[in-house]
């Protein structure tokens, strides 16, 4: 399988050479991204609002979701940014779903694709097409999976945080990329919590998407480099 373009793998393939996908002079160079959302979509606003600067080295071209009526789909339209809604239908089967997410993301030819907020797991064929960044509001390992901020509550830990990570084929399982610690307070419930852990959260994508575009990224095994 040839690896995404922009991606050149090693005859080992042991390691993964990202060359960088934008110069920050030239906004006409920015890395394309499409970001994949299920709800809110403030972290996908957070690089919507990045992108006005051209020296961000990325501009957001789709916004893509896997159901109708989010705000994430609002923010995209308000920002002038096209949007596409790929539901997982109860007559196709998740292959047919990924199929036709896969073809309707590559519609866009994004350099990267960012899950942010986006609720489902992806499959191989999309996997094999795409570099993709997740975000995902706890340290992991620890917490992963739809309810990050509660488990990490239940479980009594005194620090938690955010982590953003390339995607693979598990369940938050790839390899990390950069995280940020939180404090759990006495009093917290999961949504102050989760509020707290989401401004950072919005700093640590756009910090790391930003970087990614400019100066491209390497992996090798699990360590990811951004030179
Ligand atoms: C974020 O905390 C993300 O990590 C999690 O869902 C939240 C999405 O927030 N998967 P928003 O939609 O970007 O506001």
């Amino acid at each position: 399988m040839d690896p995404p373009a922009g991606i050149v793998a090693s005859p080992a393939a042991a390691v993964l050479v990202v060359v960088a996908v934008s110069t920050s002079e030239e906004a006409a160079l920015s890395a394309r991204l499409v970001v994949l959302v299920s709800g809110t979509g403030t972290n996908l606003q957070a690089l919507l609002d990045a992108s006005l600067d051209p020296r961000f080295g990325a501009q957001v071209v789709a916004v893509g979701a896997d159901r109708d009526g989010v705000e994430g789909l609002a923010r995209a339209r308000r920002a002038g940014v096209p949007t596409f809604v790929v539901k997982v239908s109860e007559d196709s089967s998740r292959d047919d779903w990924d199929a036709r997410l896969t073809r309707s993301v590559a519609e866009h030819a994004p350099d990267l694709v960012i899950s942010a907020g986006f609720m489902r797991i992806v499959g191989k064929r999309f996997l094999d097409r795409f570099p993709m960044v997740n975000t995902h509001p706890a340290l992991l390992p620890a917490f992963p999976g739809t309810h990050a901020v509660r488990d990490a509550l239940d479980y009594g830990v005194r620090v938690t945080g955010c982590t953003v990570h390339l995607v693979d084929a598990g369940v938050d399982t790839g390899a990390v990329i950069a995280q940020r610690a939180v404090a759990v307070f006495e009093d917290d419930d999961e949504a102050a919590l989760h509020e707290r852990i989401k401004t950072l959260e919005r700093e640590l994508l756009v910090d790391v998407v930003g970087r990614m575009a400019r100066e491209g990224w390497t992996v090798s095994g699990r360590k990811v480099t951004i030179p």
